[in-house]
């Protein structure tokens, strides 16, 4: 039989991520959050909910093993279009090596302008979040929506995975919408995709 991609291959690569994604977690729990990378599925309809073919970059937030950045990928984007921002130094060290061409930066998604430095606003198609931000406080949580969405084209999603029944950081009318994406995933933990864009009222 002709395999187009070794399975023995894609095996040893998530087995590696899961290792990878253990280390991390075993470092520093409160940033990592989930006890196992996302899912397939869920990574891959978080980019699918991405207009990279308006030509614009992507921003991703809280990387980790790259679960979702090989989703962004294979949509066909090119990896010099993306821009990714982890904290864990492991992780990032894990990623420089596994992702060639990946803009990824060593720093902290809260605090964007020293992460993304002379990088200007509206510079992005849309941002993938994954950061856990049931952890935070409420402040931090407005604030990185509301960060992450001056770096988006007007218009663009904020795209962001969490593991509660609500979105992590409600609707502000005048600066932010969000909507949960329709889709239901089976996600260990269960999890929901939340679509948050500037409110222009
Ligand atoms: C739940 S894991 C998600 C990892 C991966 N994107 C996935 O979906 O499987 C959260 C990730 O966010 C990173 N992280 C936590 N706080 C961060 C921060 N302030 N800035 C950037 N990354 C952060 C963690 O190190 C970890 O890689």
């Amino acid at each position: 039989m002709l395999f187009t991609k070794s399975p023995g291959k894609e095996f040893a690569n998530r087995f590696r991520e899961d290792i990878e994604f253990i280390k991390g977690w075993a470092k520093m729990p409160g940033a990592v959050g989930a006890i196992k990378p996302t899912g397939k599925i869920a990574a891959r309809h978080m980019a699918s909910l991405l207009p990279i073919e308006s030509g614009f970059p992507v921003l991703e937030l809280g990387p980790g093993t790259g679960v979702i950045t090989r989703e962004i990928l294979k949509r066909g984007l090119s990896p010099e279009k993306l821009v990714s921002v982890e904290y864990g130094r492991e992780f990032y060290d894990y990623l420089i090596e596994r992702f060639p061409g990946v803009n990824f930066v060593h720093g902290d998604a809260f605090n964007l302008d020293a992460a993304l430095k002379d990088i200007p606003y509206n510079s992005f198609c849309g941002v993938i979040g994954a950061v856990p931000l049931l952890n935070v406080p409420k402040p931090l949580r407005e604030s990185i929506v509301s960060e992450s969405l001056k770096r988006v084209v007007p218009g663009g999603p904020f795209i962001q995975i969490s593991y509660g029944p609500n979105p992590p950081t409600k609707a502000i009318a005048g600066k932010y919408t969000v909507e949960k994406s329709d889709r239901i995933f089976r996600n260990i933990p269960p999890a929901g995709i939340w679509v948050y864009r500037q409110d222009h009222q």
